[in-house]
């Protein structure tokens, strides 16, 4: 017998008191079958109801199986205590690596390179979640042409986040009447938002769980880092002076959080004139060089300020993939080394 024939014996056995199986209320964990026995998990908070259920479940499957074992494992209830970044709270568990894309300034180039990373790392054969954490402005909406579409439920009550290009995403963007609908929240209010999102989003089992920071290193940076064990942060700047300070305040709260750090994206290293292909190097060149050798962190890659890129971004046709050959390898150069730093290539 197999696992979903046997899921299909588990609607019915009901909930006492309540009018729902106990497959729709999410009660039944991990199956496992080998040959005529059977492992089932049961997800409760409740031992007694354990038990009656227990007896529904060996009687509905005695008759195909001769072993028959039901594990009761106590659902986990979301936690309202916030953590601290030395021993943070998993809100994520279904997250097996969290990536968090970050920098210390504004406008270089995060959700570009949280929306191409995340389709790169999907394009691999992972299961990716986008979480947009820039609730004051979200556009990984616009960028992955899903910003027309409305939030909507399951059965479970649950936020079934969008999905295109391979990868899902939960942005508050989805949220508002209008992508361009400005929010006027509270820090606090904004943060509760943002745990609802890691919460009570159907994300299933993902392999990532990218996270499109805000620019800077306030409140938002502080509470993701204390509420998600984050694997890697991704640090984006520009070659400028003033973003390499900034970046270096965004390297320094990474330490100060404890949160490991993947590497550094050089982003709008240089621009390569389209008519003459001659390349300018606008920003200055080495920033990226400079601040990784200075506090001992890799250089992911360097992406060009290239008009197709940002073209292509607007009309939310990602570059990774949807634009040529030498600009997907950009990104994918990136993907590969942040995978290998992470020990996963
Ligand atoms: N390599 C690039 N070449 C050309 N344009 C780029 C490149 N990277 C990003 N852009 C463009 O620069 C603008 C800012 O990029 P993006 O929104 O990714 O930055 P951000 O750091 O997320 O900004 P914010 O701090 O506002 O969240 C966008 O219009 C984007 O299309
Ligand atoms: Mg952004």
């Amino acid at each position: 017998m197999q696992t979903d024939e046997v899921k299909a014996l588990l609607q019915k056995v009901i909930y006492p008191q309540l009018d729902r199986d106990i497959l729709s209320l999410g009660a039944i964990g991990d199956i496992a079958i080998a040959n005529k026995s059977i492992t089932i998990k049961l997800l409760l908070n409740n031992e007694k109801v354990y038990r009656s259920i227990e007896d529904q479940i060996i009687d509905i499957l005695s008759l195909h199986f001769d072993k028959i074992e039901v594990v009761f494992q106590a659902k986990q209830t979301p936690s309202t205590a916030y953590g601290t970044t030395a021993k943070p709270n998993n809100r994520a568990a279904y997250a097996k690596n969290v990536i968090a894309v970050t920098s210390g300034k504004g406008g270089v180039g995060k959700s570009t390179v949280a929306v191409n990373l995340s389709i790169a790392l999907a394009q691999k054969g992972y299961k990716v979640g986008l979480l947009d954490a820039d609730v004051y402005g979200p556009n990984t909406p616009r960028m992955l042409q899903v910003a027309h579409e409305k939030l909507q439920w399951n059965d479970n009550n649950k936020i079934i986040p969008s999905q295109n290009f391979g990868i899902k995403v939960m942005s508050v963007g989805l949220t508002t009447p209008t992508p361009d609908t400005p929010l006027v929240w509270r820090s606090s209010v904004a943060i509760s938002a943002l745990i609802q999102f890691l919460e009570d989003v159907d994300w299933g089992e993902l392999d990532f769980l990218v996270i499109d920071m805000p620019p800077g290193t306030g409140d938002i940076q502080l509470t993701m880092a204390q509420e998600l064990p984050i694997s890697a942060g991704v640090i984006v700047t520009t070659p400028q002076k003033v973003a390499t300070d900034d970046v270096s305040r965004a390297v320094m709260m990474f330490k100060d959080i404890k949160v490991p750090i993947g590497g550094i994206v050089e982003n709008m290293s240089y621009f390569i004139a389209p008519d003459t292909l001659k390349r300018y190097d606008i920003f200055g060149t080495g920033g990226g060089e400079a601040i990784a050798t200075q506090y001992g962190v890799p250089l992911l890659g360097k992406v060009p300020l290239l008009m197709e890129i940002r073209s292509s971004s607007d009309e939310g046709k990602p570059a990774v993939a949807m634009c040529s050959e030498e600009i997907k390898a950009y990104y994918q150069t990136i993907t590969n080394n942040l995978l290998y730093e992470m020990g996963l290539f």
